[in-house]
């Protein structure tokens, strides 16, 4: 069996290709983003996404195996994402992997993106250690769920609308921000004051989440204050967010006593998020896993990765695009 696997991300906004060996290095990596393609648009316009992927996948292809020297002779396999995401975004990827993976005679494996997602905290130094709590906070996800073993994946509650990130993005919109909405919120907070008290929205419900109430809060509260100052806003939000999900994460952990906390997804970039979440970790014995800042967004280190996952645990996928895959489903 060769010693790379290529990983190939189009699920949604990157067109992300990278070649990481068995032990989660990453040999070359490259993301192409399209936030100039749809900044215009206030969203991801699923049309120009797919066309976007489709021009810029081979090229990207090349250029990472030709950086990595790696050879099709050298690939054990091609791990792709298969859901969930956005059709035509979807398809774009695992056409091009099927197409190389005959033409290269190497085998191709459907990934979940989700489960990619947790596998970023392998990248580089093996992290996860079981049972474990995993908070999963993305533009397209906000979900905690409890792994007993590298097996099960028990949902254990996720949004009712909005993502964390996709909150992120709103709000960012209603400041004037560009995007992606989160890092700019981030540094802005960094030196606001947290004083406006907006709500921590489902705070005490069990491990459901909602966003799209505090999205509408700080909207209001933009409007009706002339001399709002939008440090403040930001860091007032932040601290909501972070209000929310580490209460939430706190219980989880009392709840399953885990040894590890994985926060995964492009919101466990936030140094806000990172630094509440070791705290809560420091506080409670828990070992806290996150992935490299670099690879919390949606990259192809990740899908790769749970590529060689999912050789290891023999898991077959079919190849057809699964936009509305579940954590549960492979
Ligand atoms: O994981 P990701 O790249 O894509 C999905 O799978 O959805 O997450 C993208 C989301 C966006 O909403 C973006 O605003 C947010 O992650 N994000 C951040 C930061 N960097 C990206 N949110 C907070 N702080 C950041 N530094
Ligand atoms: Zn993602």
């Amino acid at each position: 069996m060769g010693n790379f696997m290529l990983g190939i991300e189009t699920s949604c906004d990157d067109t992300s290709i990278a070649l990481v060996d068995r032990r989660g290095n990453v040999e070359a990596i490259e993301t192409v983003s399209q936030y100039a393609i749809h900044s215009e648009f206030g969203g991801v316009y699923p049309e120009l996404a797919s066309r976007a992927h489709l021009e810029a996948i081979l090229p990207i292809i090349e250029s990472v195996m030709a950086k990595a020297k790696v050879t099709p002779l050298e690939l054990a396999g091609i791990g792709v994402t298969r859901g969930p995401g956005l059709m035509g975004s979807l398809l774009v990827g695992l056409s091009t992997a099927q197409a190389l993976g005959m033409a290269w005679s190497v085998p191709v494996y459907g990934v979940n993106h989700l489960r990619g997602h947790i596998c970023s905290v392998d990248l580089e130094v093996k992290r996860l250690d079981y049972p474990a709590i995993v908070l999963l906070i993305s533009g397209g996800h906000t979900l905690l769920a409890h792994m007993t073993n590298k097996e099960t994946y028990e949902l254990m509650g996720t949004t009712r609308d909005d993502s964390v990130g996709e909150c992120y993005d709103k709000v960012a919109r209603t400041l004037g921000l560009g995007m992606p909405g989160g890092p700019a919120i981030d540094r802005l907070a960094a030196t606001g004051e947290p004083k406006i008290k907006f709500p921590r929205p489902m705070i005490k419900s069990g491990y459901e989440f909602s966003f799209s109430g505090l999205k509408s809060s700080v909207s209001r509260h933009v409007e009706t204050h002339k001399d709002w100052d939008v440090n403040d806003v930001a860091a007032s939000f932040v601290e909501a967010c972070v209000d929310v999900l580490s209460s939430k994460v706190l219980n989880a952990i009392s709840d399953k006593k885990p040894k590890t906390l994985a926060v995964v997804g492009g919101v466990a970039a936030s140094p806000q998020m990172r630094a509440r979440m070791k705290g809560i970790c420091d506080e409670t014995g828990v070992t806290l896993c996150l992935p490299p800042i670099k690879w919390s967004t949606d990259n192809a280190g990740m899908i790769a990765m749970a590529a060689w996952d999912y050789i290891d645990k023999g898991i077959v996928t079919d190849l057809e695009p699964s936009p509305n895959l579940r954590l549960d489903q492979a």
